[in-house]
Order: C-alpha cells, then sequence, then structure tokens
C-alpha cells in the first residue's frame, strides 16, 4: 500500500476519533448520538488539518524538488526570478534555494571549463608563434656554418634574414610581456593631460618612412582643430594609436590614404582611424581584437606583424573605460574608433 497524503490523514484521523470516543466514554451521561458527533467532528477536523499540514507544506513541495532537481540535471536553468519571495514555508525556500545555488555553481564550472579551452589553446598558438622565428633563425645560422658563410654575397643575405627572424622574436616576447603585464595588471595607466593631435603628428613622423614606402597618404582631420585635449596615459595612446595607423598602412593599398578623425562631443573625442584599403570580411570582425588572429595568416606574418597589436589595442583602451569598435566594407576600407575622455 501505498502512504499517499490522504492515506495518512486518514488513518491518523480515525485514530485521534478513536480515541476522543474513548475519552468520552468515560463521561458519565453521553449517550449513542453524542459519540457519533464528537467521533464525526474529530474525525473532520482532524482529517482536514493533517490533509493539510502533509499536502500542502509538505508532500507538494517535495515533489516540486524532486522536480528541480530533475531539471537542474537535464541543465534546465531558467527560474522565474519573481518567485523568489519571501515565504513563510521553509522547504519552498530550500527548493528556491538548492535551485539558485546549483544554478551558480553550473555556470561557474562552465566558465572555469571556457577558460581551460581559452588557455590551452594560447599556449598552442605562443608555442607555435615562438617556434616559427626560432627556426628560421636556426635554420639561416646552421646553412652559414656549413659552407655558405664562404660566399659573401649569400652569407650577407643569410645574416640579414636571421636577423630579422630575431628582430620578430623580439617585438613577439615584448608585446606578450606587455599584454601578460596588463592583464594582472602590473602595468598601471599614468593618466594626463595630453593633446591627441600633437601626439597622433608625432606618431605620423615616425610612420612616414612606412607610408612613403607605399605612396600612403597619411591625414589629420578636421583642419581647424587645433587640440585635441583628453585624459590618457601618453605612452599607452601613443602605442594605441601606431598600431592602428600601421595596421592601416601595412594592410591597406599602395597609392592608398590613411585619415585619422576626431570628433569632438559633449563629454569625449572620438577617435577614428581609416583607410581605404581591401577592408575585412565581416565574418573575421568578431574575432579581430583575439590575441594572435589574424585575417591573411602567411600575408600578415610577412610583413612582420606578431598578431598581438590589437589585442594590446583592445586592453589599454579597456583600461581607459573606453571600447574600440571596428567597421569595414570589402574592397572600400576599414575604420577603427573609440572614444577618449576629454580634460577640462
Ligand atoms: N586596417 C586594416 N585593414 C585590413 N586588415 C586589418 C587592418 N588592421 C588589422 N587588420 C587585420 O587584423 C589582424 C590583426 O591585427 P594586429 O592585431 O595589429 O596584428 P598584426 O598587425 O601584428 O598582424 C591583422 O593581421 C590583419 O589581418
Ligand atoms: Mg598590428
Amino acid at each position: 500500500m501505498r502512504f499517499t497524503p490522504r492515506i495518512i490523514a486518514f488513518l491518523l484521523a480515525l485514530a485521534i476519533s478513536a480515541i476522543t470516543v474513548a475519552f468520552l466514554s468515560f463521561v458519565s451521561g453521553t449517550n449513542g448520538s453524542m459519540f457519533f458527533v464528537a467521533g464525526l467532528a474529530s474525525f473532520s477536523a482532524a482529517f482536514f488539518l493533517i490533509m493539510y499540514a502533509i499536502e500542502i507544506l509538505v508532500y507538494r513541495e517535495v515533489t516540486k524538488m524532486h522536480q528541480t532537481i530533475q531539471r537542474l540535471k537535464l541543465k534546465d536553468f531558467s527560474f522565474p526570478r519573481k518567485s523568489i519571495v519571501s515565504d513563510a514555508n521553509p522547504l519552498k525556500k530550500l527548493n528556491q534555494e538548492i535551485f539558485v545555488y546549483v544554478a551558480r555553481k553550473q555556470q561557474e564550472i562552465d566558465e572555469l571549463k571556457k577558460l581551460e579551452i581559452f588557455r590551452r589553446e594560447f599556449l598552442a598558438d605562443v608555442s607555435h608563434e615562438l617556434k616559427t622565428p626560432i627556426f628560421a633563425a636556426q635554420g639561416f645560422i646552421h646553412t652559414l656554418l656549413d659552407g655558405a658563410m664562404d660566399d659573401v654575397k649569400v652569407r650577407d643575405k643569410f645574416l640579414q634574414k636571421a636577423a630579422k627572424s630575431l628582430d620578430g622574436l623580439d617585438a613577439l616576447v615584448k608585446d606578450l610581456v606587455a599584454l601578460s603585464q596588463m592583464e594582472t595588471g602590473e602595468i598601471r595607466m599614468h593618466k594626463e593631460m595630453v593633446d591627441l593631435r600633437l601626439l597622433t603628428l608625432e606618431v605620423c613622423e615616425q610612420l612616414e618612412h612606412k607610408a612613403n614606402l607605399r605612396k600612403t597618404l597619411l591625414k589629420i582631420k578636421p583642419d581647424q582643430l587645433a587640440h585635441v585635449w583628453v585624459k590618457a596615459d601618453a605612452y599607452r595612446i601613443t602605442q594605441v594609436m601606431t598600431n592602428l595607423i600601421e595596421n592601416a598602412i601595412k594592410y591597406g593599398n599602395d597609392n592608398g590614404k590613411v585619415v585619422v578623425h576626431f570628433e569632438e562631443e559633449k563629454k569625449h573625442f572620438v577617435i577614428s582611424v581609416r583607410d581605404n584599403g581591401p577592408g575585412i570580411p565581416s565574418e573575421h570582425l568578431p574575432r579581430l581584437f583575439e590575441r594572435f588572429y589574424r585575417v591573411d595568416k602567411s600575408r600578415s606574418r610577412e610583413k612582420g606583424g606578431t598578431g598581438l597589436g590589437l589585442a594590446i589595442v583592445k586592453h589599454i583602451l579597456s583600461a581607459h573605460g573606453s571600447k574600440i569598435s571596428v567597421a569595414s566594407k570589402v574592397e572600400k576600407g576599414t575604420t577603427f574608433s573609440f572614444k577618449l575622455e576629454k580634460a577640462d
């Protein structure tokens, strides 16, 4: 026999009414109809009370708890937030607590799993990126030692190639160190008043040689804006501008045009770096700021990039409370833009 709340209530109520009637039989002057009324009244009162206590307060909640556990097993975390109200029934509260707790823990576990995959991929990427220039330099030097050294022309060419590989390695390690320092919070931003227009002008001067090689025109707009005063870490923002303008030159077209544009808003300046290069297909845009992500892998490596530039840019800007965004149209060009707080 299955003890449902109804059967338990029935049996208990029966026992209570039997005891009541038994006690009543000791009282003198009681008759049959009084026994009947007392028995019936105590039975029905006990039955409904016990039924209510078991069914409403315990049984239903325990059944719900069981359903909750079933849902948690199936990883269904949708929970009507409204229902987390202060309820008098501790079982109901317990049920909700268990649900919220398990849901949160499961989300943490999922997050940790994602981080673990990310860590593994990053390690694989770093080893691969380090291997490439080391192997190249090693190859050139061994070829030289194996006899190529005797030919002066070959020797110079190979030494230059080995040096180029090692320069690439140096740039990569520097970028990795910068990125890791920024992530561990070792590098703090020293915000000061910076004239971004002047800073950009200096960056353009530095990159002029590279731009000339590709016959790319560098321009700063609008002309009437004499100063662009922002609150920023001058050194870090120089890194940002160098990276964006250098990318625009590197990945733009020959005879191309790169425009740095400043737009004044109430509390910010919007800075954009636009090129009229080949653009970036839209499927690459969401991953562009990930470390080592390159649109055209072989082309980008041959241009000497580490693949970390945009990841560093993103970090620096986020430390300035800003976000970088990109818009690109294939065959038309690419625009990177971000905001910086105005200096008073
Ligand atoms: N202005 C741009 N036009 C086209 N592609 C770009 C542009 N800027 C960046 N990219 C793409 O984004 C990739 C990531 O850039 P970045 O992180 O600076 O790495 P790197 O320059 O070292 O290759 C580049 O390899 C390139 O494929
Ligand atoms: Mg770059």
